[in-house]
């Protein structure tokens, strides 16, 4: 987790949630939107560009900009690159895995969530590790409950992508959010003695967002733009993202897209 330096209000109320609700919603509609145009032939760039107009267009403003100066309006993140990709004049082509991680800022609160798209037609392999990643974010939302222990994340996405032959991230992790784009709690995708302790009570905002690898789990940030993070052997890495809020009833995902692949979808060779 990046960290912020200073964490805001961690239990929202009714009007809080609402707002939460609002920005998860305006989130995933842009996701929508670059889903129209993520294809073969579009350079990276070229699709931060449409994040960037659109999030204005609508009045908002994109998180990452500026972010610990961080360049551009979202992280575009292709096949060995675990996250944090800059766009550049990089063009997709057939055959990539590419997680778009889209943040933006509605009226003063965060909606964060990415998605891995493959474009054209993938390997076995490169659908099988877009597939887990996708599944263990669902699994480990459908694990939690109101008062259970982060713990109960890890525990769910280590087992699931282990029994598939994928290793789970360690070093970049979910984490809260609301009024501030990084603040407690810190989830990571794997059980460790911190997440234990740590409740996820009602009122509680956070992010689930594994990062899945094909090989080993061991990261390689980028010496020279200090962000790209990729795999240390090269092999292909994926994620998805979704901004959840646990309510009184359970967990409820904010970030909930209209088109994208709803929980239980089988990705498929050929897009
Ligand atoms: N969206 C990323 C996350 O899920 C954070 C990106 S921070 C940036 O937490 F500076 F790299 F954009
Ligand atoms: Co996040
Ligand atoms: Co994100």
């Amino acid at each position: 987790m990046l960290q912020d330096r200073k964490a805001r209000k961690l239990l929202l109320g009714h009007e809080e949630r609402e707002k939460m609700r609002a920005a998860g919603s305006f989130n995933s509609q842009l996701m929508d939107f670059v889903r129209e145009h993520i294809a073969a032939g579009i350079t990276t760039e070229a699709i931060d560009k449409l994040v960037h107009v659109y999030t204005l267009d609508h009045g908002h403003i994109p998180a990452t900009l500026g972010y610990l100066n961080y360049p551009k309006s979202c992280c575009i993140s292709i096949n060995e690159v675990i996250c944090h990709g800059i766009p550049d004049r990089t063009v997709l082509r057939d055959g990539d895995i590419v997680n778009v991680d889209l943040t933006s800022i509605v009226n003063g609160w965060h909606g964060d969530q990415s998605e891995t798209f493959i474009i054209g037609r993938a390997t076995n392999e490169a659908v099988a590790v877009v597939q887990a990643a996708f599944d263990c974010m669902h699994m480990a939302i459908d694990a939690i409950s109101p008062g259970c222990t982060v713990s109960v994340i890890g525990e769910t996405i280590v087992a699931e992508a282990q029994r598939r032959g994928f290793s789970v991230v360690r070093e970049y992790v979910g984490h809260g959010l609301g009024e501030v784009f990084h603040q407690p709690p810190n989830i990571p995708h794997f059980p460790d003695r911190r997440s234990k302790q740590q409740r996820l009570l009602p009122g509680m905002c956070f992010t689930i967002e594994p990062m899945i690898n094909s090989g080993t789990r061991f990261t390689q940030p980028d010496k020279r733009d200090g962000w790209t993070v990729r795999t240390r052997d090269g092999n292909l890495s994926a994620q998805f993202e979704h901004t959840i809020l646990m309510t009184e009833e359970g967990p409820e995902i904010l970030t909930l897209t209209s088109k994208g692949p709803q929980k239980g979808h089988q990705f498929q060779q050929s897009n």
